[in-house]
């Protein structure tokens, strides 16, 4: 397989470079000791950059995730190029949150400007709402997003839906240029609000990593 450097990463033609979003989540995932022994699922691991913190950072057992087997194997290989054969990862495919298991940790930096769904903020939604099946109790969530996608929204969302959210890092970064060639996402920036500010003709997006722990929770008996 051909194969470019991306520091220390490699990777083919289609595999997600990584951005300013995953070296924070990075950044957050080295900083803070939030993964030793725990069981942790990754969700859209790419290039294998923060596989390989969360096998550094001490966690028990990682199950990374890619939406098809080619991507997958960018992951795999740079996971066991780096980090051993031995490393305490299972590889899937799975679409989203749809796989098996419980786990202590839910760890993702999500599609969001590239989602290709007409809802762009399709994939944080299904996180904030659904990850719940697959956490085990008072299990955390921990991913990164754009102020673009609306941080306020999410933060309801994870009151409202068990988490208690916490911002663990926040960094101010230019817009990157692909963001100017989707006209969509023109409109939809000036429907956020806080989503950006312009200094200098120059635009701006505030990355944030939420961290969350969800509370308890037995739904009462006339639940269907
Ligand atoms: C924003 S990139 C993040 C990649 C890497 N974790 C990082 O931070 O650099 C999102 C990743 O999710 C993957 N992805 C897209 N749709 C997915 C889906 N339905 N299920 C799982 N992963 C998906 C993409 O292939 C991509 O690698």
């Amino acid at each position: 397989m051909e194969r470019t450097r991306e520091q220390q990463f490699e990777c083919t033609e289609g595999d997600w470079q990584p951005t300013a979003h995953g070296h924070l989540l990075g950044d957050v995932l080295q900083r803070q000791r939030l993964v030793r022994g725990k069981d942790v699922l990754e969700l859209g691991a790419g290039v294998g950059n923060h596989t390989v913190l969360l096998v550094r950072g001490g966690a028990r057992h990682v199950v990374a995730t890619e939406i098809t087997e080619e991507r997958l194997e960018t992951t795999r290989h740079n996971v066991e190029r780096l980090c051993g054969k031995d490393a305490p990862v299972e590889y899937r495919v799975a679409d989203w949150l749809r796989t098996t298991g419980k786990f202590d940790l839910v760890v993702t930096n999500p599609p969001f400007a590239k989602s290709g769904k007409r809802n762009r903020r399709y994939f944080l939604d299904k996180l904030i709402l659904d990850s719940f099946r697959r956490l085990k109790p008072e299990g955390e969530l921990l991913f990164v997003q754009s102020s673009m996608a609306d941080l306020n929204l999410s933060i309801q969302m994870m009151l409202r839906n068990g988490y208690e959210p916490r911002i663990l890092a926040q960094r101010e970064e230019p817009w990157r240029e692909y963001y100017f060639e989707d006209p969509r996402f023109l409109l939809e920036a000036e429907e956020v609000e806080g989503g950006y500010d312009e200094r200098d003709g120059q635009r701006f997006e505030i990355l944030s990593v939420l961290h969350g722990r969800l509370r308890s929770w037995s739904p009462p008996a006339f639940a269907h």
